[in-house]
């Protein structure tokens, strides 16, 4: 099975400008992100096994991935594959996918001791989203943890006064990806992974930029 918009959020034309891109923090998509990739990391610091970084882009988060004896970093975008295979050149033992980061589960991967992810999973539907933490669940050791860091929002109290601030700010083009993209709702996605046996734990990291971590008993 793979993701339904899988193509469209391909990032391969994003490629060459996306390192750039993520350094501008004052605009509300992005304010949050270096914070959240070091707690993502930090989160996962506990393991020296298998890592699997899904969605891993250029490799920012990949990058500070310190401890593993194998990380695997899955993406879509073979530009984006292409320049974290040049940034992390000096890792050694890490293997690039170019796949959907649904479908890679339907291919019998191996077993995980911590899942990472940072702001590719907004690209999955809210039912998609449901479907790759089953996956996950079964992809992680037991003790083992999934560490998401994305655009979310609270619930959809929170988005309704995120429209009206972004509104009354004159940010009309983060309105906009509130409509053509799937930012989590946290509310939905700690029931979903409560129901799936994970503890969770969850940090806010500015208006749209959360951490969720769930642990597998
Ligand atoms: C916003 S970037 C985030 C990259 C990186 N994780 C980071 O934090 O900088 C989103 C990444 O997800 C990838 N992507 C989007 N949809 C995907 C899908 N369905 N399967 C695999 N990768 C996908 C894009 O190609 C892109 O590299």
């Amino acid at each position: 099975m793979k993701s339904q918009f899988a193509d469209v959020f391909n990032h391969d034309e994003d490629a060459p400008g996306y390192d750039t891109d993520v350094l501008n923090e004052s605009h509300p998509i992005r304010a949050g992100y270096d914070a959240v990739l070091d707690w993502v990391s930090d989160k996962s610091a506990w393991t020296y096994g298998m890592i699997l970084d899904l969605g891993a882009g250029t490799g920012n988060l990949s990058s500070r991935l310190k401890n593993f004896k194998r990380l695997v970093c899955v993406d879509i975008s073979h530009n984006m594959l292409n320049i974290a295979r040049r940034k992390l050149a000096d890792l050694n033992n890490v293997e690039y996918v170019k796949a959907d980061l649904l479908a890679y589960f339907f291919d019998h991967p191996p077993v995980f001791d911590a899942i990472v992810s940072t702001y590719a999973i907004h690209h999955l539907t809210e039912d998609e989203k449901h479907i790759l933490f089953e996956k996950i669940r079964q992809s992680l050791h037991p003790g083992g943890s999934a560490i998401f860091g994305d655009l979310m929002f609270a619930d959809e109290a929170a988005k309704q006064h995120l429209i009206q601030k972004f509104q009354s700010e004159g940010h009309l083009d983060v309105i906009a990806d509130f409509d053509d993209e799937f930012f989590w709702f946290v509310d939905k996605a700690i029931d979903a992974l409560t129901k799936l046996g994970f503890t969770t734990e969850t940090r806010q990291f500015s208006d749209l930029s959360w951490g969720i971590v769930a642990r597998k008993l």
